[in-house]
């Protein structure tokens, strides 16, 4: 029977909530784990409110492990590190059934073995996470990180619905670490995206991104709002119980309140995985979120212990990857971009198929040969399919489909953009817009000139390049550094707080590093790594404009082509010009290395609020490439605190330690600037 709150005794309300937090539990669990939920949305929102009004009359009652918990904390400054101390291994892959006949025979040989029983799950495509539970109640949620070390997201984690805040059962070890993936829904994923492109956000590329990124948020609330789930798949640290066998680790997992893979299997010799295999590869379309192919883990923990692992992988288990899905459709148009450089891309557009749970109708076809070679028509029958798991491309047509109306592509010898010839200089396989003020070539220069391995000016997006290029406030990316609020303001969808954000990213902008400045000038074949292997050589970019195409050649794994791309490059008077506006509007030409190499050498860093001139990462980086180290909390070990805006806690912490702290001046000084 249901009772007024307003009238409840502190006695009640604590009975009270006890029980609804048993009951609320149980039914996550229902819902949750094993998809069988024995009351409706309405029934249980009733409880939850219950459960609300009740911990909202007496909030000191509020435990951290109430289902209410779940919405999210205020902001963290940012992650702490945890060290895993076990690390949390890959799964080395196979590709094909072979590999997994040669993975088994390994297995079989070094177990001392002939037929090794196996467990198969499927591989979850999201973000790995361990989550530590003490005495039952959920202490720790991080990130795999790079396999040692990961991120304390433990407020993100909480609030992802099917991950347990109290561990059911009652033979609960005193520690235990469950670690699995979290994942989003191909559902959730869409709607997430609909939404983001509703208010102008860029889109998350595919449900793993979207996951990792919801995980990694600083601010918890956000992480709530995203539809999350987790699959757990293994144990980590464990104290006062021992498994024998991954099989019974998966029962385990479920009983104390986890979802696990759908079908895992017991399965005798590897012909039957294979079989297991092949069943999930015809299922894989079927699964509400995206797997991408299957794990197969010995089942006997002991021999697992005998087998060991790698410094990445366990021997005793591997990835066996879907093969790419392909699908059958109709070319409908061959359309041409235009890009940065220039270069004409001819790009199919087909009837819509859905490859690896999202739909796809383009693909590019890179140039004029690739459509020759693959014969391409419009109104061919294609074979498409996802080019690791991400990019769509088209792998044959069928000729023998065709009826005779197939029409074949021709480059066309105008820029479909600003109309001016286009020329394909021999031994390239690109066709170009000669004109390098084409509207199209420039948006995309530009686009890449703020992209985030470039000068990462993040409040800049395409939508925004376009109006700028359109409406004449901008002719190149130089002329990004003298625009002003009021002719930002004359712009759509434009408030003086985004203006003012804008401006500030393009000021932190130039003191980007130098190879970000090389790798933005968009100078053709120069990716990012290029332009850190020219940065190291030429320390800055007056030495780079003057130095000959065999001065270029000498830094190693640059090649004849590239090296003629960088002095044709800086020998057009136009780049001239726009390199003289960059230095004009004060962007830093030079590596800081150059100037102070082991400047500061021993000293470690702590920074806490925001820096006015530099973003957290340049700092750190900065800090970094002068030799000094960046910790992430106060300890005595720290030299300095540096103190921006609005700063945290790790300034208390700097006085209760008496450790040095000083501002961004102090700290522009000490690093030679
Ligand atoms: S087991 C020591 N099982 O795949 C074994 N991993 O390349 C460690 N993953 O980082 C992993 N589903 O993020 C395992 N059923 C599953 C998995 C799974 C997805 C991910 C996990 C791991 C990566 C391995």
């Amino acid at each position: 029977m249901k009772i007024d709150v307003s009238k409840m005794s502190e006695e009640e309300a604590k009975k009270r909530l006890r029980e609804l937090r048993e009951i609320i539990n149980y039914h996550n669990y229902l819902y949750y784990v094993l998809d069988k939920p024995e009351i409706s949305d309405y029934e249980y929102d009733q409880l939850f409110q219950e459960l609300l009004a009740i911990e909202t009359r007496f909030p000191y009652l509020v435990t951290p492990d109430s289902p209410s918990q779940k919405v999210g904390a205020l902001p963290l400054e940012e992650f702490k590190t945890v060290e895993h101390k076990i690390p949390m291994l890959s799964l080395g892959k196979a590709f094909t059934e072979e590999e997994l006949v040669a993975f088994d025979k390994r297995v079989k040989k070094e177990a001392g073995i002939d037929i090794i029983e196996y467990v198969t799950e499927l591989k979850m495509d999201g973000l790995a996470i361990s989550i530590r539970y003490v005495d039952g109640v959920i202490e720790l949620g991080a990130t795999r990180g790079d396999g040692f070390r990961g991120e304390d997201v433990t407020p993100n984690v909480k609030t992802v619905k099917n991950i347990p805040l109290r561990l059911f059962s009652d033979e609960i070890p005193p520690v235990i670490e469950v670690r699995g993936e979290v994942i989003m829904y191909w559902k959730d994923f869409e709607e997430l995206n609909r939404e983001r492109e509703k208010n102008g956000e860029p889109l998350f590329a595919n449900p793993r991104n979207a996951a990792a990124g919801s995980i990694r948020q600083l601010d918890s609330r956000i992480t709530a709002s995203r539809k999350l789930h987790m699959i757990a798949y293994g144990i980590g640290e464990v104290e006062g119980r021992q498994f024998r066998k991954q099989y019974e680790v998966l029962e385990y997992l479920q009983k104390i309140g986890f979802r696990v893979s759908p079908e895992f299997s017991l399965c005798s010799g590897i012909d039957e995985v294979i079989k297991r295999c092949r069943y999930h590869a015809r299922k894989r379309s079927e699964y509400p979120f995206g797997a991408d192919g299957v794990a197969i883990k010995v089942n006997d923990i002991e021999i697992q212990q005998r087998l060991g692992a790698t410094s990445h992988e366990p021997r005793w288990a591997i990835a066996y990857k879907f093969p790419a899905e392909e699908a059958e459709t109709v070319v409908r148009d061959i359309i041409v971009q235009v890009g940065r450089t220039g270069t004409l891309t001819p790009v199919a557009i087909f009837d819509p198929v859905e490859l690896e749970g999202s739909t796809v109708s383009r693909a590019t076809l890179h140039n004029e040969d690739q459509v020759k070679m693959l014969d391409i028509r419009v109104g061919d029958h294609i074979i498409v399919r996802k080019a690791g798991s991400v990019i769509p491309e088209v792998v044959k047509s069928l000729p023998d489909k065709r009826n005779g109306r197939e029409i074949i592509f021709k480059m066309p010898d105008k820029c479909p953009v600003c109309g001016s010839h286009v020329e394909r200089l021999e031994g390239e396989a690109a066709t170009r817009c000669t004109n390098v003020s084409c509207p199209a070539q420039v948006k995309e220069r530009i686009i890449h000139f703020v992209s985030r391995n470039a000068m990462d000016i993040e409040s800049i997006g395409e939508k925004l390049v376009e109006q700028m290029v359109d409406r004449k406030l901008i002719e190149d990316y130089a002329d990004l550094y003298f625009l002003t609020e009021e002719q930002l303001l004359t712009l759509e969808r434009m408030g003086k707080k985004l203006a003012e954000k804008i401006l500030k990213n393009i000021e932190e902008s130039k003191s980007r590093p130098l190879p970000n400045l090389i790798f933005a000038l968009g100078i053709f074949q120069v990716g990012r790594r290029t332009a850190e292997l020219i940065a190291e050589k030429f320390k800055n970019l007056d030495e780079l404009m003057k130095a000959s195409v065999e001065e270029i050649l000498e830094v190693e794994g640059i090649g004849p082509v590239t090296a003629h791309s960088i002095r044709d490059f800086f020998d057009n008077p136009r780049n001239q010009e726009v390199i003289k506006k960059l230095k004009k509007a004060g962007v830093k030409t030079s590596a800081v290395e150059e100037i102070k190499e082991g400047l500061l050498n021993g000293l470690v860093f702590v920074f806490t609020g925001t820096l006015k001139n530099f973003s957290r990462s340049d700092a750190e980086k900065i800090v970094k490439s002068l030799g000094g180290e960046v910790a992430s909390t106060v300890s005595k070990r720290i030299s300095y605190v540096v103190v921006g805006e609005d700063p945290g806690s790790k300034l208390d912490k700097a006085r209760e330690y008496n450790i040095k702290t000083i501002d961004e001046e102090d700290f522009t000084k000490l690093i030679g600037r």
